[in-house]
């Protein structure tokens, strides 16, 4: 088996808790009651923890799995839904948490399909957001870094499930 090489830096461990840190600030000034954190599994373990961690008051934790990427560096074009959200979620206000808006696929079609269950108000807090690879318009209220349309992993992120537990986000050269 091949060593694994490791990923260059992008984004290094203290700028991502500063920013997530930042994006906890801008959530609390716009204000809420009781908070439905809503990690979307398996990129975002890692930025829902650390925001949860970061956030006062009445918040609660769910969970969900999206996946449209397997092991290809190439989004296949369908969103496989696995988990349904794991708190009731009607009259709510729920904050989807994830890790990185791509093409933007994943975020439409959760958001959509989120709706459905008629939250007070729903929202999206992502990590990473590549604006040049956007073909799906879905809109995020907090984004921690706007990046160019490069191959990222760690902070959550994988290839091949590998990477997912760096405590950085990098580039594999
Ligand atoms: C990744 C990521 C987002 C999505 C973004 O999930 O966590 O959910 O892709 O890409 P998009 O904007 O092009 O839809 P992935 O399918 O790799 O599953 P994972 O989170 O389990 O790694």
């Amino acid at each position: 088996m091949e060593p694994l090489t490791a990923p260059r830096v992008l984004i290094g461990s203290e700028q991502i808790s500063d920013r997530v840190a930042e994006i906890a600030r801008e959530i609390v000034e716009e204000g809420y009651d009781r908070l439905i954190l809503l990690g979307i599994l398996k990129g975002s373990i890692h930025f829902l923890s650390d925001l949860a961690r970061a956030l006062p008051g009445d918040v609660r934790i769910a969970l969900m799995r999206a996946e449209s990427y397997g092991d290809a560096h190439q989004s296949s074009g369908e969103v496989r839904i696995s988990l349904a959200p794991t708190l009731p979620l009607e009259g709510e206000d729920v904050l989807i948490v994830e890790d990185i808006i791509d093409s933007g696929l994943t975020l439409k079609r959760l958001q959509e399909e989120l709706a459905v269950k008629r939250p007070k108000r729903l929202r999206t807090a992502a990590l990473l957001r590549k604006p040049e690879a956007a073909v799906h318009q879905a809109e995020a209220h907090f984004v921690g870094f706007e990046i160019e349309p490069v191959y990222v992993v760690g902070y959550g992120l994988d290839s091949g499930e590998r990477y997912r537990h760096l405590p950085y986000v990098g580039v594999l050269d």
